[in-house]
């Protein structure tokens, strides 16, 4: 084909890949942002098989893809297989976002940035001197603490359902301030003002065994999770949560990190939230 016609190679390219990955949001939310900003790019999802993630990275390379999405079950494969990593990534020991130049891959992670300004911006949850309990130790949750820490809270509580785990997560990020890790029996008695479910509870149709009393006055409870009501969040209405979140902002914010990473340019993410926000089923 002659270059006047190639078209294709004068987009820049970009993919999500994960498995599953057909219901992802992350091709819908970067056209918005694209459309908005006015960027010239294509953005597709990639299915990729275990087995096949670095394969299907260097094919991508090869045929000349800017960047990348990583989400579940690629996370730490893609930490393993960049060149270079940003300073929040290594904490995290998972890239989200990969940016190639010349053939070179650099990893980032923007789901922490994604969370904290999701609370912060969308929802004017105040975070300093906050008490703060993150449910989970798996990598949502580890993804996420050195944003929630960089805000300075009071504290933030790691409670997980096997407790050594988030003893032990809770020991990498102790030079950042005051944290901790437990199981979920040691909270009674204790009340927190954010709680935060990084849990793979949702997806069971389960959620972690909370103290009745654990929500402070005037709580805020986020799920990361989005896409359906989860027990979590019916049990954080019961309870009397002052506020109830799902991860949608979540989602869309670390998009928008990403496409910044990418592109040096901010997209505006309230319009984007509110479209596929009018498209939820609750
Ligand atoms: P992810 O990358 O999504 O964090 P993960 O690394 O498999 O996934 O971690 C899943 C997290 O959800 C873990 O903290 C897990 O607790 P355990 O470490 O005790 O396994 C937690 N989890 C999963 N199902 C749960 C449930 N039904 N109740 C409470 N915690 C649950």
């Amino acid at each position: 084909m002659s270059d006047l016609f190639d078209f294709g190679d004068r987009v820049d390219r970009y993919a999500v890949m994960g498995n599953p990955i057909s219901h992802s949001k992350s091709p819908r939310i970067h056209a918005l942002f694209a459309r908005q900003t006015q960027q010239q790019l294509e953005y597709s999802a990639i299915q990729v098989d275990s087995g096949g993630f670095t394969q299907a990275v260097g094919n991508f390379v090869a045929s000349g893809g800017k960047g990348l999405n990583i989400t579940v079950p690629f996370k730490q494969e893609a930490y393993a297989l960049v060149a270079s990593r940003s300073p929040r990534a290594e904490r995290a020991g998972a890239v989200n976002t990969i940016k190639i130049e010349n053939k070179k891959l650099f990893g980032d992670t923007t789901d922490g940035v994604g969370l904290v300004t999701d609370l912060l911006h969308n929802h004017g949850i105040n975070l300093r001197e906050a008490r703060i309990l993150l449910m989970g130790a798996g990598g949502a949750a580890r993804g996420v603490i050195e944003a929630l820490m960089q805000q300075a809270p009071a504290y933030l509580l790691i409670a997980n359902r096997t407790p050594d785990k988030a003893v032990e997560l809770a020991s990498v990020f102790a030079d950042l301030g005051t944290l901790h890790g437990s199981g979920y029996e040691q909270l009674a008695e204790q009340q927190f003002d954010v709680v935060i479910n990084a849990t793979a509870a949702s997806l069971q149709g389960e959620m972690p065994d909370l103290p009745d009393d654990v929500l402070a006055d005037g709580a805020c409870c986020y799920d990361m999770m989005y896409g359906k009501v989860t027990q979590f969040m019916h049990w954080s209405q019961f309870h009397g949560a002052a506020k109830v979140l799902d991860g949608l902002g979540m989602l869309v914010e670390q998009a928008a990190e990403s496409f910044y990473l990418w592109r040096g340019v901010r997209p505006n993410t309230a319009p984007v939230i509110e479209e596929l926000r009018s498209e939820l089923t609750y």
